[in-house]
């Protein structure tokens, strides 16, 4: 019987134990995308999780919406990326790249220059982001994709695919949820499109599948995961009917040999969201949100999912699957140090050993 602490395989990438780091943005890039020295020390780390998926990483500069968020577009980017999964693989873990395009979730002072902000439809999201040169600002309006200009930004996703396996990730997962640009084609009130990339079911759907069949072309589909989020309102995302999308969406991706769905619940959603992933997708699921140790050793007991991801447990405690082991207690989170600069709150949590003594 599999339990959080047996190894598992999710397509071709393996996995040591069940106990997943969820990807979290920490905005400790450098001021171009490239990835610093805290970061190879922070992922170190936290190497003894079963998988660790990367903060969200941009795939073009266009793609890129928050301030210090890393990208995988240049040369740097890459060399900078190897020093960190090759310090997780000397550690014996395994590390995928989760590739995130904000679309309109952005502001142009956070971009680099000449850099747009594009999305689906000319429809601002409401809400504001942190800038470094001006604090908190509206989010920029974004212009509307031309039908023509889509193909290249598929390819990007792709690019950036072939960019992470050549720093040496083991996977790749696209970010589809959370309002970013995956999200924003999917959804009713974000995609307002009249080509084959919107006007119904059918077209919402096409641009997510497409970026996912882009990524599985540079080495297969089965080092190609996504994550979702059905009903997901953050950053300003509605949609008409969020179980009617995602169970077409699934069913469009369900055939194509994908390493897993990463598939976050919500308690203000009243959908079941790991319900309608296991039912559309199938068995191979990551799930996440507000998991304890006993709900995720259950659900994992059960084969009602592969493994289990944490994002603030895995932010507080470096040594999380350790903590778990041995029933320890965790350290809390302190949610100021979350996005800022610096290595206060980033790499200073102390593992069990350190805080015994
Ligand atoms: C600081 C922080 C940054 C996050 N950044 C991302 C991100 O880059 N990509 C993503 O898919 N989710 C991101 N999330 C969401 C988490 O992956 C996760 O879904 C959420 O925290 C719930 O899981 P938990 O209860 O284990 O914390 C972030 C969460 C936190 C706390």
């Amino acid at each position: 019987m599999p339990s959080l602490f047996s190894e598992a395989q999710l397509g071709r990438i393996p996995l040591r134990n069940r106990i997943v780091m969820a990807p979290m943005t920490r905005s400790r890039a450098g001021r171009q995308g490239e990835p610093t020295d805290l970061m190879v020390e922070y992922y170190r780390q936290r190497a003894s999780a079963g998988l660790i998926i990367s903060e969200g990483i941009y795939p073009s500069e266009n793609g890129k919406g928050y301030c210090r968020t890393p990208g995988l577009v240049s040369a740097d980017h890459v060399a900078g990326w190897r020093r960190i999964v090759d310090a997780v693989h000397n550690a014996g873990g395994t590390m995928v790249a989760q590739l995130m395009h904000c679309g309109r979730i952005a502001h142009c002072d956070n971009k680099a220059a000449g850099a747009e902000t594009v999305a689906p439809s000319a429809i601002p999201a409401r809400g504001e982001m942190f800038t470094d040169t001006a604090g908190m600002q509206p989010f920029s309006p974004p212009r509307a994709l031309l039908t023509e200009e889509i193909p290249e930004v598929i390819h990007e996703f792709a690019r950036a695919t072939e960019l992470a396996y050549d720093a040496g990730f083991d996977g790749v997962e696209l970010h589809c949820t959370s309002g970013y640009l995956p999200a924003q084609f999917l959804s009713t009130g974000t995609n307002e499109r009249k080509d084959e990339y919107g006007g119904s079911l059918a077209g919402r759907i096409r641009f997510p599948v497409e970026v996912l069949q882009a990524m599985s072309s540079i080495d297969g589909a089965d080092r190609v995961g996504f994550r979702i989020c059905p009903g997901n309102p953050f950053n300003d995302l509605t949609d008409a009917d969020p179980k009617e999308t995602f169970a077409s969406f699934l069913g469009a991706v369900r055939d194509l040999g994908l390493a897993y769905c990463h598939v976050i619940r919500r308690h203000d959603v009243a959908l079941d969201n790991v319900a309608l992933a296991r039912e559309a997708f199938g068995d191979a699921l990551i799930v996440n949100d507000s998991y304890a140790f006993a709900e995720a050793s259950e659900i994992v007991d059960k084969a009602e999912a592969v493994a289990v991801s944490f994002a603030r447990a895995f932010l507080a405690n470096p040594d999380l699957v350790e903590r778990f082991e041995k029933g320890a207690e965790l350290n809390r989170l302190n949610p100021k140090t979350m996005y800022t600069e610096g290595p206060e709150g980033y790499v200073d949590y102390p593992t069990l050993e350190e805080t015994r003594g």
